[in-house]
């Protein structure tokens, strides 16, 4: 049995995390971890009282790099499903997971269908000049924008290096209204509002067509085969992974 700790484990996420692993038959919910709820308060306290095997970690985006060091440097293996890491941390986490040979895998995504969107939009990167991507979330969502957006943004710059091609000069008259510029300079603008789960939808241009590759999360359980598989993986393989399209078949 692997033994699992949820960090996070009150929250929308984590919840339904909790009751995945409670369903897995090669998995046991040695401790649920929160700052809030009936819960441990750190990953310290729970990994004392438990030795923990995978921590999955929910959280929020200014804890879960503190979360993750703890994690590589106390020899428990991680899967990270919060966001809004920065490319430096991710570099020092791989590092940290691969000199201590404790694995860790990354994905900004757990959804079957956001991977396939992210793969079918790095296809299409290198027959469209110009590209934007629109990701809409819940008014919760503490930050901005997506890591889902950014791997994507990242994933078809690997196809080119600029998605602007033959745009004349702009000026905003609002500022921020052409978004964020993102890898290969793709423009990423994120909506907040309540109605809205996760969704995310990417619009290529060229002369006289336009292509859009548009994915809705409606459910929080669409996360749960890709957290379980991730489980799975940093358990068994032991090694830094960044993104789930590395391990789907
Ligand atoms: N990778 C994916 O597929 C995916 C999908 C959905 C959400 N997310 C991300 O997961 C994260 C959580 O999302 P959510 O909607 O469940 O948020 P949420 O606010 O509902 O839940 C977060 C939970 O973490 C707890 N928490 C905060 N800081 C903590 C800490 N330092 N230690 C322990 N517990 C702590 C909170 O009390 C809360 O219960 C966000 O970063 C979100 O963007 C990722």
């Amino acid at each position: 049995m692997i033994k699992i700790a949820v960090c996070g484990a009150y929250g929308k996420m984590g919840q339904e995390v909790c009751s995945a692993v409670n369903m897995a038959e090669d998995m046991e919910l040695a401790a649920k971890i929160d700052i809030q709820g009936e819960a441990y308060r750190t990953i310290a306290e729970a990994n004392n009282a438990c030795k923990i095997d995978v921590l999955i970690d929910f959280t929020q985006p200014k804890s879960i790099y503190e979360n993750a060091l703890y994690c590589l440097n106390n020899g428990i293996k991680i899967v990270i499903g919060t966001t809004g890491l920065k490319d430096e941390e991710i570099k020092t986490l791989k590092h940290l997971s691969e000199n201590n040979n404790t694995g860790c895998l990354i994905a900004p995504n757990f959804s079957t269908g956001a991977v396939l969107m992210m793969k079918f939009s790095q296809m299409a990167a290198k027959y469209f000049d110009n590209a934007e991507i629109i990701e809409l979330h819940h008014n919760q969502k503490k930050d901005a924008p997506s890591g889902t957006a950014i791997k994507t943004a990242q994933m078809m710059a690997e196809a080119k290096d600029s998605f602007k091609k033959g745009n004349c000069p702009e000026t905003e008259t609002i500022k921020g209204s052409r978004g964020g510029t993102s890898y290969s300079d793709i423009q990423i603008h994120s909506v907040r509002m309540p109605g809205f789960m996760a969704s995310q939808e990417v619009i290529f241009g060229s002369s006289g067509q336009t292509f859009k590759i548009r994915h809705d999360s409606t459910d929080r359980k669409c996360y749960m085969d890709g957290v379980l598989l991730g489980v799975r993986h940093v358990y068994d393989k032991n090694d830094f992974i960044y993104g789930l399209d590395k391990i789907l078949d």
